[in-house]
């Protein structure tokens, strides 16, 4: 039976097929036109090469002549397109110019020449005279200047495209009413703004279906009219502009209405209940702007609404519980607004749900029970809200579709039962912060699709069970991070792509890899053994790994040959271990490192040179070793290096001038060893460090890594980053930096030998935050110009033989907040201002001749000191901007590098909005805020290490320090 109808169809394509060779061959006339609109096309990739005078021009690629007449009838030229595809695919385009001979096809009826490349030049004028276009598309083809007015004389026009040409713009828009045939318009990026009555015209295309105005510039939708008469409108997208005033009545009127898109702009005022005239509604998103008041009770009106997107408003108030009463709605979203109150029990009468997203929102109380009775829910976010309460068996009775589960970052207690078996089979789990401890969830074994495993910081106080390892080998992602969790790994094989444990109390050897593994992160456990034995193991494969992180354990011996086998690493941490030994050579063969850091072990010798051919590498940290000879003058090529750390070792000779080459250097801590001669002036070629710290830092960035994957299935880039830190000693405290290290500069030379002056040109370096010259034989004066230095906060010239007097600049130093010049030969009265005088008199001291407050010795000559009005507390303020910049980096680049600066992907998306189905959109915009939460979440979670290790990490901290 099917076989035969499969005949069947292929015969009746067959025919089909045999039909349109036996078609009328093209018009001569019309052939002649389309050869010489070719002549005036570039097309570098030949894709009119079927465009010859032998063929007949109906059978020409993109070209289709009408059956019956054969005259030409539409032009398909637009550039191949995928928007799903995942690398962004598009053929190459189509330039030069539009010739006029289009008029000679006077049948034409369909044109598009989408996505090619007409280098901003203008839409031809002409267009407007090819009467018979019902069909114009013109798409992202790089258009530029003011469109034509003559496009209004297109009155058989049903579609018109003409969005993604940024370069476009309107200035008189009335030329759009006399389309009166437009049922579908879309100009996505054009600028509009010009135009104060855009609405009354386009109101009145009576039969106009789908609009798409997104990042129009448009700044008002009120209808000077009162009404509209585009009743017809199914679809309306205005997301992106910026309408700073409340819903327009006429909204409310437009009862066909099936998708309503006014997301990002900046509406006011509350959501009103004649919403619920919009009987017809599917889609909803009103996201991103400034409504405030509850979400209307009406609303539960909306019979066919099956989706509801509100987030990132303000909306306020607590979520209404007559949201259950809509028992159609299968999808909710709610999050990211200000929500209040707790997540309504009626929630659970809403037996179609599959989508429930509520996260990051002000919600508190416990999560209802009913919610268990949801049995379609598929997705259930309740992340990063104030919700607590114990969440148990009955919470998940039948959600036996549940896959993707967050509820991290709410003080949720799990209290299951030792032997749950739960109804889901989850492929996310993600309960960071919650409590899941003290006992190791065993349930987790029930659960054979995980991808995604979040267990960080989930007050686990327990061993891992046996079964785990194995278990955790078909999961993806794995986050344990800072619990209490133990287990001797020297027997474990670890295939995850991720595999994160850091602050826990694991013993034995580091654990056997799969060459699966990209990153494996274990810093701070009680890990031991040789480091040979780890490196050196047979892997069946090549190993894939990018980043060693497992600094602060009890690793031992030298590094061995077998560094060879890791040419993959671009992240290398074995800092605060036990390693000894040369570093060697080899190291220079993991070309493609970027950070290397060795510090605080007992690593021997020299630099090596191989470290020349490490071209990428932007951190270099072997402080606190016992490493010795000078510093090689070739470090000056490595243009990257931002960060340059060889304190606490027994580096001798000079300081090479070829470091002032180093433009990006951002931190140059060369404290602590047995260095000599001058302080190179050439210091002042650091650009990095002579400009003020901004909050986009784009070549730490570079340096700042992102774990790419792709989870199954869901054709969605998640990008993980991953923040280097470094141990710095700033205002005497050696600390460790992390997500700040971006905006940090600073210069320690201290504790070394060396002579001479400090060079004025010192004061070029005005992005300082912190230096430190101390403990050395500096002679000379301070440079008078020091207080153009004004990022500065910590100065430490003590213990040197500077003399002078302290240059009147150093007023201007605001921001600074320890100061210490004891110790020296200076002289004559400390400059007044409240902030200098506010120190301590011990930052003065050892100096006989000076004098002043806030040392005890009198000045002889007394003249009125003029008190300044700078305040000290600068520096909390400093670091409190610097503080919240990073917040920005972190989270602008989060969504931004991954997602939204790539051309590809901001052309896929703004093409869903003009031309594609709106799910494809919603689906997009949905993808979008989900990333952004997801950023979010790791934004958040820098907290600090708390875990049964800490006290050891300390004992350490104030050891170095
Ligand atoms: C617009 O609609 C109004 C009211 O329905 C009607 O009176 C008017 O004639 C319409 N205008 C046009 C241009 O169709
Ligand atoms: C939850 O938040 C609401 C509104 O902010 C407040 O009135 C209420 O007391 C809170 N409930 C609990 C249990 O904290
Ligand atoms: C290891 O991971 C890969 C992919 O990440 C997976 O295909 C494979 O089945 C895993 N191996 C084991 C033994 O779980
Ligand atoms: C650097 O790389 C080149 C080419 O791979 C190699 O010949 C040279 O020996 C390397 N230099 C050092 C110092 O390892």
């Amino acid at each position: 039976m099917r076989n035969s109808n499969s005949i069947m169809v292929f015969l009746l394509l067959a025919i089909l097929s045999l039909r349109k060779p036996n078609s009328l061959a093209c018009n001569e006339k019309e052939k002649q036109a389309l050869l010489r609109f070719k002549q005036a096309l570039t097309d570098p990739a030949n894709r009119l090469s079927s465009w010859s005078l032998t063929k007949d021009c109906c059978r020409w690629a993109g070209v289709r002549c009408d059956n019956v007449s054969g005259r030409v009838f539409e032009l398909h030229l637009g550039n191949p397109y995928n928007p799903f595809a995942f690398r962004f695919k598009s053929g190459p385009a189509l330039g030069g110019e539009i010739s006029p001979a289009l008029l000679e096809l006077e049948h034409l009826n369909f044109l598009n020449l989408s996505l090619n490349d007409f280098g901003g030049t203008p839409i031809p004028s002409f267009l407007g005279s090819m009467r018979s276009l019902r069909y114009l598309d013109l798409w992202g083809a790089s258009f530029g200047g003011l469109i034509p007015h003559q496009l209004g004389n297109l009155s058989s026009l049903r579609h018109l495209y003409l969005g993604g040409n940024s370069g476009l713009y309107v200035d008189n828009f009335s030329w759009i009413s006399l389309l009166s045939s437009l049922e579908s318009l879309g100009m996505t990026w054009i600028d509009l703004h010009r135009d104060v009555h855009w609405l009354d015209s386009v109101s009145l295309l009576a039969s106009l279906s789908e609009l798409f105005l997104p990042n129009c510039q448009l700044n008002n939708m009120i209808s000077s009219l009162g009404y509209v008469n585009f009743t017809s409108l199914t679809v309306l997208y205005l997301p992106s502009n910026n309408f700073n005033h409340n819903m327009p009545s006429w909204l409310f009127n437009l009862s066909s209405l099936q998708s309503l898109d006014l997301g990002d702009n900046s509406l006011q005022g509350q959501i009103p209940s004649t919403i619920s005239n919009l009987q017809n509604l599917h889609y909803l998103n009103l996201s991103v702007n400034m409504l405030t008041g509850q979400i209307p009770e009406s609303s539960g009106q909306l019979k066919h609404l099956t989706l509801v997107s509100l987030f990132s408003n303000s909306l306020c108030g607590p979520i209404p519980s007559r949201l259950g009463n809509l028992s159609s709605l299968s999808q909710l979203y709610l999050h990211q607004n200000k929500l209040d109150g707790s997540i309504p029990s009626s929630l659970g009468n809403l037996s179609s749900l599959s989508y429930l997203y509520l996260h990051s929102n002000k919600l508190n109380g416990t999560v209802p029970r009913n919610l268990g009775l949801l049995s379609n829910l598929v997705t259930l976010y309740i992340a990063n809200n104030s919700i607590e309460g114990t969440v148990s068996e009955v919470h998940f009775a039948k959600l036996s579709n549940l896959k993707y589960l967050d509820a991290s970052l709410t003080s949720v207690v799990f209290n299951v039962s030792h032997n749950w078996i739960p109804p889901f089979q989850l492929k996310y789990l993600l309960v960071g912060f919650c409590k899941m401890g003290p006992r190791f969830p065993l349930w987790l074994q029930t659960q054979r699709s995980l991808q995604n495993l979040e267990l960080r910081e989930a007050g686990i106080v327990d061993t891992a069970p046996k079964w785990f390892w194995k278990w955790a080998s078909h999961i993806q992602i794995i986050n344990l991070a800072y619990n209490q969790i133990s287990g001797d790994l020297s027997q474990v094989l670890l295939n995850s792509t991720i595999f994160s444990v850091d602050s826990n109390c694991f013993t034995g050897q580091l654990p056997h890899l799969s060459p699966n593994v990209v990153a494996l992160r274990m810093a701070n456990n009680s890990l031991s053994g040789q480091i040979s034995s780890f490196l050196c193991q047979k892997m069946n494969g090549r190993s894939k790994l990018e980043i060693l992180d497992i600094p602060y354990n009890a690793l031992s011996g030298e590094l061995p040959h077998c560094l060879l086998h890791w040419q993959s690493l671009t992240h290398l941490n074995l800092g605060s271990n036990n390693l000894s030994g040369k570093i060697p050579e080899l190291i220079g063969s993991l070309f493609s490192l970027k950070a290397l850091h060795l510090h605080n072990n007992s690593f021997s010798g020299g630099i090596p040179l191989s470290l020349r051919n490490c071209t990428f590498l932007g951190l270099i940290d072997f402080g606190g070793n016992k490493l010795t000879g000078t510093i090689p003058s070739w470090i000056g090529e490595r243009t990257h290096l931002m960060v340059l750390r060889l304190r606490s070792n027994e580096f001798f000779g000079d300081i090479p001038p070829q470091i002032c080459r180093l433009s990006s250097l951002m931190v140059l801590a060369l404290a602590d060893n047995r260095l000599s001669g001058f302080i190179p002036k050439c210091l002042k070629n650091i650009s990095a460090m002579a400009t003020s710290p901004s909050p986009i830092n784009d070549k730490f960035n570079a340096l700042t890594y992102h774990i790419n994957y792709i989870p199954y299935r869901e054709g969605l880039l998640i990008s993980i980053p991953y923040r280097e830190g470094l141990l710095l000693v700033i205002k005497g405290r050696e600390s460790n930096y992390d997500s700040i290290l971006p905006l940090v500069r600073i210069v320690d030379l201290s504790s070394n030998n060396l002579s001479g002056g400090i060079p004025s040109e010192i004061s070029s370096l005005f992005g300082l935050q912190s230096l430190n010259l101390s403990r050395n034989n500096l002679m000379g004066r301070i440079p008078e110009k020091i207080g153009v230095i004004r990022y500065l906060e910590c100065l430490d010239l003590s213990n040197n033989h500077l003399s002078g007097e302290i240059p009147q600049s150093i007023i201007n130093l605001t921001f600074l907040s320890h100061l210490d010049l004891s110790y020296n030969n200076f002289s004559g009265r400390i400059p007044s201002s409240t902030q200098l005088q506010s120190f301590d008199a011990l930052d003065f001291i050892g100096n006989p001749e000076l004098c002043g407050a806030p040392l005890l010795k009198n000045c002889t000559e007394n003249e009125d000191p003029n008190p300044s009005d700078e305040n000290g507390d600068g520096f909390e303020r400093s670091w409190f901007y610097i503080g919240m910049a990073t917040g920005f980096i972190v989270s602008f680049w989060g969504v931004c590098g991954a997602l939204l600066c790539k051309r590809a992907w901001r052309h896929a998306y703004f093409k869903f909005l003009d031309n594609i189905n709106d799910r494809v959109y919603l689906a997009t915009v949905l993808k979008l805020s989900w990333l952004r939460y997801h950023f979010r979440r790791y934004r958040i979670s820098l907290r600090c290490p708390r875990s049964c290790k800490q006290e050891r990490m300390e004992e350490r901290g104030s050891g170095e320090s």
